[in-house]
């Protein structure tokens, strides 16, 4: 079952009121987890409002934390803390730490229930809606894990002013693209903000941020585990996105940077097969940079080595490569009927080498 959205708030400086918003009454006990970065900054101010036998555990910033040598460190100090069935685990940080967190609490004595609080834009609106949580496994991405509700999902907006300009960028490209897949009004939105959303006014922000969250809540909603062939529509953008990503060497380029020359990717296959109008792949080009974010292929990435990793994607459902295509802004769909030499083009014309 989806998170309902009665176990999801989104308010400006909740975190300050973490104790209000979760029942800590239907717990023995309670573990807060965060990364060494995040932790330094709101640690003492989130664990001053649980009660004095919550451990604090810290994992390595970003990426490092997704690891299962990670979890069993985790699992290790979760069982020298006595730690019951009967705990609840409040994961605080970005989305890399809410992955790892979910996961963890969902192995630790076969579960224990999880609270997230996402501190990055990306995962408010993304990584910490939808359940899926897991570890990165022999060089692949999340190879390891769940699908798994939290029970409860708090949302601060306040947080975003003091994340690095770089992170805030990186979560705008998965905003930008909740508007494509299902909600031209925050397309619009994000269109008139001019592209700067340190401009956003807090009621902006928080709209823009609770828009992404309802349309990745409305397509998990009909399809939890991808059994429809809907939550797919998600992947805008990350099919050719993970590709490029995984060819730079991941770590080399954020997540977001990535998507962002993915939608554009997906823009112009969508133009090019006669479904999107070009006025309309311009607009969602001009909106990434506009955001500072790329929407070239570096030069450097060869395009037969991209689509061979496309090949990998998991979303594939046999050899045929799965593409997420646009019909206009607030709809989308699967084709797997593209063949490669159209790909291979509009790679090239978009910066990747013919090679
Ligand atoms: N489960 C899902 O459905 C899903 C969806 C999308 C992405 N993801 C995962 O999310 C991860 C990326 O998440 P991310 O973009 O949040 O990056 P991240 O979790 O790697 O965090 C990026 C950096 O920001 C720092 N940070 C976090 N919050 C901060 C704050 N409020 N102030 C200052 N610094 C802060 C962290 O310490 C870290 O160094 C990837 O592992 C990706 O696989 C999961």
């Amino acid at each position: 079952m989806q998170i309902e959205s009665s176990n999801l708030s989104i308010q400006w400086g909740a975190r300050a009121q973490l104790a209000e918003q979760i029942d800590l009454s239907r717990y023995a006990r309670c573990a807060l987890v965060s990364d060494t970065s995040v932790s330094t900054l709101y640690g003492q101010g989130i664990l001053d409002q649980l009660p004095n036998n919550t451990p604090l555990f810290t994992l390595p910033p970003g990426e490092k934390a997704k690891t299962l040598q990670e979890a069993e460190r985790l699992w290790e100090q979760m069982y020298a803390a006595q730690l019951p069935r009967s705990t609840l685990m409040i994961a605080f940080g970005g989305g890399a730490l809410c992955d790892l967190a979910n996961f963890a609490a969902g192995c630790y004595m076969r579960g224990v229930d999880v609270a997230l609080v996402p501190t990055t834009l990306l995962s408010m609106v993304d990584a910490a809606i939808g359940g899926k949580c897991g570890v990165n496994l022999g060089g692949g991405k999340s190879t390891i894990g769940l699908i798994r509700q939290p029970k409860r999902v708090i949302v601060d907006p306040s947080l975003l002013p003091e994340l690095p300009p770089e992170e805030l960028r990186s979560g705008m490209a998965e905003v930008i693209k909740a508007g494509i897949i299902g909600d031209p009004t925050l397309f619009s939105l994000l269109e008139s903000s001019a592209g700067s959303i340190s401009r956003c006014y807090p009621p902006l922000l928080t709209e823009i941020i609770s828009r992404s969250i309802d349309v990745k809540m409305n397509i998990v909603d009909q399809d939890e585990r991808e059994e429809l062939g809907i939550r797919p529509l998600l992947n805008l953008g990350h099919t050719f996105g993970h590709a490029i990503e995984s060819a730079s060497g991941w770590g080399a380029m954020r997540h977001g940077e990535a998507i962002s020359i993915g939608m554009v990717c997906a823009a112009e296959l969508s133009s090019r097969e006669g479904y999107l109008p070009s006025d309309v792949r311009e607009r969602i080009e001009k909106l990434c940079f506009s955001f500072g974010l790329p929407t070239r292929i570096p030069p450097a990435l060869s395009a037969s080595q991209l689509i061979r990793l496309m090949r990998q994607d998991k979303k594939n459902l046999n050899s045929d490569i799965t593409y997420i295509l646009i019909r206009e802004i607030g709809s989308v769909f699967t084709n797997n009927k593209i063949p490669d030499c159209k790909i291979k083009s509009i790679l090239v014309d978009l910066g990747a080498n013919p090679t």
